[in-house]
């Protein structure tokens, strides 16, 4: 079986936390697109979605699944979204579609995340995947130096700019042993937009695809 029906699913499980007439927050990449696709199944029986970047809006409307701005739209009861990473205590890296940003604040202002994915993502130790940090481009060389004092290796994405106007720098050769105080501590650097571990606010529910079915996680 491919990663891509494992990533499928995945998707296909996540429609069990679909509530009727609710609004849905809808994260960014492969999985998710494969969650759009069953979702539009069942439109009608959902009021519209918040996306959490302009790739999902475009699919979203794509499939006429009303598309709704997250300041009209209020807490959302579920947010569904992919991960990079992500450990058994559900904390990830995401940020590898540069979407982090809008995806942390969706995140943040919903009441559950259901995270789908392959098996492939489940690690015992976040930082294999390197690091998204979304940054102000006038402070991208002040960020990289900060880094490299860290113990990291900063790279800046080629030819990206993230919906909000700015930088990714992928950040290689950490080993994540405290998601959450690493988190904090990145945020604090001046011109860091969003670190793409999402520790402080990690998934409630892990679906993951895998050769055997779906495996549960609870958080
Ligand atoms: C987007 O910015 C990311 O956070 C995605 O959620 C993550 O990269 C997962 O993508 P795939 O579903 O394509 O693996």
């Amino acid at each position: 079986m491919s990663s891509d029906d494992m990533k499928k699913r995945a998707a296909e499980a996540a429609l069990g936390y679909v509530e009727d007439d609710i609004i849905i927050g809808v994260g960014t990449g492969s999985t998710v697109n494969y969650f759009i696709d069953a979702l539009s199944r069942i439109k009608h029986r959902i009021e519209g979605a918040v996306p959490s970047s302009e790739a999902t809006a475009q699919r979203l409307r794509a499939c006429k699944i009303p598309v709704l701005d997250l300041n009209a739209a209020g807490p959302l009861p579920l947010y569904v979204d992919g991960a990079d990473e992500i450990n058994c205590y559900l904390q990830m890296i995401k940020g590898g579609g540069g979407a982090l940003t809008r995806e942390k604040i969706v995140a943040a202002a919903s009441e559950r995340f259901v995270c789908i994915a392959d098996q492939s993502k489940l690690v015992d130790v976040l930082g294999v995947f390197p690091l998204p940090i979304e940054v102000i481009p006038m402070a991208r060389s002040y960020v990289g130096r900060e880094l490299l004092k860290r113990g990291g290796q900063p790279v800046l994405r080629d030819n990206f700019i993230t919906d909000n106007g700015n930088l990714i720098l992928d950040v290689y050769n950490l080993v994540i042993m405290e998601p959450l105080k690493l988190e904090a501590e990145l945020n604090n650097i001046a011109g860091v937009v969003t670190v793409g571990l999402f520790a402080q606010r990690p998934a409630d529910v892990l679906l993951l695809g895998t050769v055997d079915g779906i495996r549960t996680i609870q958080g």
